[in-house]
């Protein structure tokens, strides 16, 4: 292979996101090396300008800067199974999803090879990926990420979070929860409106009122998760408790599922009972931080 740059970058895997990934380093005239277990996927790629290597190995040594991106850790140990010193001196940034036990132990492992590493969480789709729209988190070596910002800049919103390599998965998963959080409650508002014959159309543009007022409450309620402090400007947990009352009822009588309604109450019952009835709705962060009592 001819000599490398700086910016000169290796993509492992070739699926949906990695051919992705690699038409937005070509797009943006970064040589590219690319190494797939299936090389076939590699042709558009390599008639666009990307070399192919023979081997995992090869690929890693052509380039200061490694992306991989396969299906899960099982795959990426296995792609990587013969890389032993290639790694050295250069970056390793992993953009295969897992969580954060696993991104803790690929750091330890690439580390452990003289290698920088950052562990990655895509939030895109692939058609997105080199746009502004295509957040990818990432966190590790905040040196490796400074150095190669602009590269990684090449493939959406690079947004670095923090020295831990755990954090791109806890990010991802949390904002998991937070989209299934919100998806379960407007599913669950649109089933008791159409028992009145409204359809989901005419009654959404309510919900994302009610959701967008329930995002502006959160700054000043992380400030008393923050500060273990919940003084009950608002309502107490005691008067949420009555409405969540109300609501499982009137699921009930509706015959609506009232299994989100009865989660929520079943948290502030647990709350309630360890004296905290008075306190406002963020002291139930007690109850998050604890293990589930049923699973
Ligand atoms: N697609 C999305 O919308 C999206 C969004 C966010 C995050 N992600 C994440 O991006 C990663 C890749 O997703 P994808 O959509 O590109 O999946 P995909 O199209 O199924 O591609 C999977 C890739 O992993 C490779 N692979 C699987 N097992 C392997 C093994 N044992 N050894 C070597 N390579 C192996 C495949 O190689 P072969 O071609 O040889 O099978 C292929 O390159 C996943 O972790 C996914 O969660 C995807």
């Amino acid at each position: 292979m001819s000599s490398q740059t700086d910016s000169d970058v290796t993509l492992i895997g070739l699926g949906l996101m990695g051919r992705a990934l690699a038409g937005a380093l070509l797009k943006v005239g970064h040589q590219i090396t690319v190494w797939n277990r299936t090389s076939a996927k590699a042709e558009d790629l390599v008639a666009q300008g990307a070399r192919l290597a023979d081997s995992v190995n090869i690929a890693v040594n052509a380039s200061p800067v490694t992306i991989t991106c396969v299906s899960d850790y099982k795959s990426l140990q296995q792609a990587f199974a013969p890389v032993a010193d290639e790694l050295d001196g250069r970056l390793l940034v992993n953009l295969t999803s897992g969580d954060s036990a696993q991104a803790r132990e690929m750091a330890r492992w690439t580390e452990q090879r003289g290698a920088y590493y950052l562990d990655g969480a895509i939030m895109a789709v692939p058609p997105t990926i080199g746009t502004d729209e295509a957040v990818i988190l990432l966190s590790g070596s905040k040196t490796a990420f400074k150095t190669h910002q602009s590269t990684l800049a090449a493939l959406g919103t690079a947004t670095y979070l923090g020295e831990d390599h755990g954090l791109s998965a806890l990010y991802d998963v949390a904002g998991l929860s937070m989209m299934w959080g919100v998806l379960n409650a407007w599913l669950h508002g649109v089933a008791l409106l159409g028992t009145a014959g409204v359809d989901a159309s005419t009654y959404t543009p309510f919900a994302v009122q009610m959701a967008q007022g329930t995002v502006g409450w959160l700054a000043g309620y992380a400030d008393q998760v923050d500060s273990g402090t919940y003084p009950p400007d608002d309502a107490t947990l005691a008067t949420h408790a009555g409405g969540m009352a109300h609501l499982i009822e009137e699921s009930e009588r509706l015959a609506v599922n009232a299994d989100l309604p009865r989660l929520f109450k079943a948290l502030v019952d647990q709350a309630i009972t360890a004296g905290q009835a008075g306190h406002s709705y963020p002291v139930l962060i007690e109850q998050f931080t604890q293990e589930s009592r049923t699973s």
